[in-house]
């Protein structure tokens, strides 16, 4: 059973910062988006840092522990700019898998597939980020806009280094 009080829009509130609740529907769709998609890699980043093994374990299980923390702290900041914005902030595995573009069905099992999997992963999410971005820009959300562009930066470091420690 639904309970309709949880699924109503909270308040809207009228803020003075000069950012609008009117108006700001696309760029809180978008932070959904980068939340799915933060959560998702958050979980899959997880589960490289427990099953992978090898030669690189040691490197690969402190690098991943590194990112699955940056992605921690990363989701609740998204999900926190949501609720500033006015909006509810998605906290259900049914809507991360249906919005984000990390593949997240099935745990990998070799190394090399966890790795080319996260490198893929990582670069996917920036990609889109890239909008996120241009649609703050666009709504002339700079808070948005900066903390999104540093998630893109964060993701591309990400992909810098699962290369480097495999190559
Ligand atoms: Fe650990």
């Amino acid at each position: 059973m639904v309970n309709a009080a949880l699924q109503a829009k909270p308040k809207e509130t009228t803020s003075q910062t000069g950012i609008a609740r009117e108006g700001n529907d696309a760029v809180a769709q978008m932070l959904g988006d980068a939340l799915a998609d933060s959560f998702s890699l958050y979980l899959k980043t997880l589960g490289v840092h427990w099953n992978i093994v090898g030669p690189s374990f040691f490197g690969l299980h402190k690098l991943t522990e590194a990112q699955y923390q940056d992605l921690g702290a990363a989701i609740d900041a998204i999900a926190e700019r949501i609720r500033a914005l006015g909006h509810l902030a998605p906290a259900a595995f049914g809507d991360y898998a249906e919005r984000s573009v990390v593949e997240s069905k099935t745990t990998i099992a070799t190394a090399d597939q966890m790795i080319k999997a996260l490198i893929r992963d990582n670069e996917a999410v920036a990609r889109r980020l890239r909008k996120a971005v241009a649609a703050a820009d666009e709504a002339e959300d700079v808070f948005t806009a900066d903390m999104l562009t540093a998630r893109i930066g964060k993701h591309e470091e990400n992909v810098w280094m699962l290369k480097a420690v495999t190559a």
